[in-house]
């Protein structure tokens, strides 16, 4: 599925093109956004995967807008919708550098819209760009953080969420927990995929994969620590990429620091979410961490601070530490040390209806974090607390 935005400034066309859009069955998520103003993704947005230009009589807001997410976005397509009589070679050139790559008359013909988006999907999956957009990666700025119980529930609730294909991969040091926290018994893990590497597939994957009922699979962690000395950076890229092929989205607990080894994920990550709580230690561990990822080049868009265990009295140790990081924060995940502590004790990652702010924001974060659209409330599971709906 592609996510869009279409960019107008009158309400009724833009509807339609929504509308348009939507029907093609190709797209998830569409935004509506007015050619003023900064149209940059905020931080915890996902740029678009397709923009769709209104355009109105002043063309320079659109084709400023179209240049600047092509800049920061190279893999974002642009189409724009013109009427017949601003179709002129000065128009088309305009259009051609500030990266349009598609014209469409006016008013937009549904079928032939879904023809062009048809051939941009073909051309993401030739091009391999999926592999690039679907990993998220969660790393502790030091142990005991939460980065299990964020990497687990991000999952959980994008799957549920979107019934995609979540996949969590266990990659914490030196042992991992997550089959734990679902109350899985792992005959297979992260060990038998690196060994067997030279016949790597989807389909080994989904043979060593656990399936929960919440609808994640997990791919168990090392039970041994000793395990961790034969495993290259470079093999974990090898599974990454397997894993980020055949699923819609890959979750990673990455621990406190070992997945920082493997380039390839930290290159290829969608976002790298830093999970640290609020404590000296912890913020000290994290701006440190801001700093590393930042001087190896990565883009601080994609560096997602979120701060776990959170409380309103921790507002001004925030502030302080967001302008010492120079790095905003992405977000604060509530302090629930009753619910967190029951589902880790029972083996049962947090589920609920939309009254409880803890699973309400991590909902929240893993639809911002993916691009995925959230479903309405009303539509959520109606369980309680600690509850799932019948397996998909
Ligand atoms: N938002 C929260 N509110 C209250 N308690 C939380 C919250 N998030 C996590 N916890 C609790 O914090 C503890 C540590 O969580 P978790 O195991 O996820 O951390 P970790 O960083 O993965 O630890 P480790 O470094 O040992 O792998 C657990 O007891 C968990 O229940
Ligand atoms: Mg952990």
């Amino acid at each position: 599925m592609l996510t869009a935005a279409v960019v107008s400034s009158n309400p009724e066309s833009s509807s339609s093109l929504r509308a348009c859009l939507e029907q093609s069955g190709l797209v998830q998520g569409v935004r509506e956004l007015a050619p003023s103003g900064n149209l940059d993704p905020r931080p915890g947005e996902a740029a678009p995967d397709v923009i769709l230009l209104d355009l109105g009589l002043d063309v320079e807001p659109y084709f400023a807008t179209a240049a600047s997410w092509r800049r920061r976005f190279p893999a974002v397509r642009v189409i724009a919708c013109a009427s017949s009589l601003q179709l002129d070679p000065v128009l088309l050139l305009q259009a051609m550098r500030s990266g349009v790559q598609e014209f469409l008359p006016k008013p937009v013909d549904a079928a032939l819209l879904r023809d062009v988006l048809v051939r941009f999907a073909q051309e993401r999956e030739a091009s391999g760009f999926r592999r690039q957009d679907n990993l998220i990666l969660v790393v502790g700025a030091k142990g005991g953080v939460g980065t299990s119980t964020v990497a687990a529930n991000l999952g959980v609730q994008l799957a549920q969420a979107s019934r995609k294909r979540v996949l969590l991969l266990d990659l914490a040091r030196p042992l991992g927990h997550l089959s734990l926290m679902f109350d899985l018994q792992p005959r297979f893990g992260i060990r038998d995929a690196i060994e067997n590497l030279d016949h790597l597939d989807g389909h080994f994957l989904h043979g060593i994969v656990m399936h929960h009922k919440s609808g994640v699979e997990v791919l168990a962690g090392t039970s041994h620590a000793e395990q961790w000395e034969s495993i290259s950076g470079e093999a974990l890229g090898r599974v990454a990429s397997v894993a980020q092929n055949s699923c819609d989205f890959v979750f990673v607990d990455g621990g406190v620091a070992g997945v920082l080894d493997c380039d390839r994920m930290l290159q290829t990550a969608r976002a790298i979410v830093l999970v640290s709580a609020i404590s000296v230690p912890a913020l000290w561990a994290l701006e440190r961490r801001v700093v590393e990822l930042t001087a190896q080049g990565i883009d601080p868009a994609r560096i997602r601070v979120l701060i776990n265990r959170w409380r309103r009295g921790d507002e001004e140790a925030l502030q302080n530490i967001e302008k010492r990081m120079k790095h905003p924060i992405f977000a604060r995940l509530p302090n629930d040390f009753q619910q967190a502590s029951e589902a880790e004790n029972l083996g049962i990652p947090l589920s609920g209806n939309h009254n409880n702010a803890l699973v309400d924001k991590f909902r929240q974060l893993a639809c911002q974090l993916t691009g995925v659209t959230t479903a309405p409330a009303e539509k959520r599971g109606r369980g309680g607390f600690l509850s799932f709906p019948a397996k998909r």
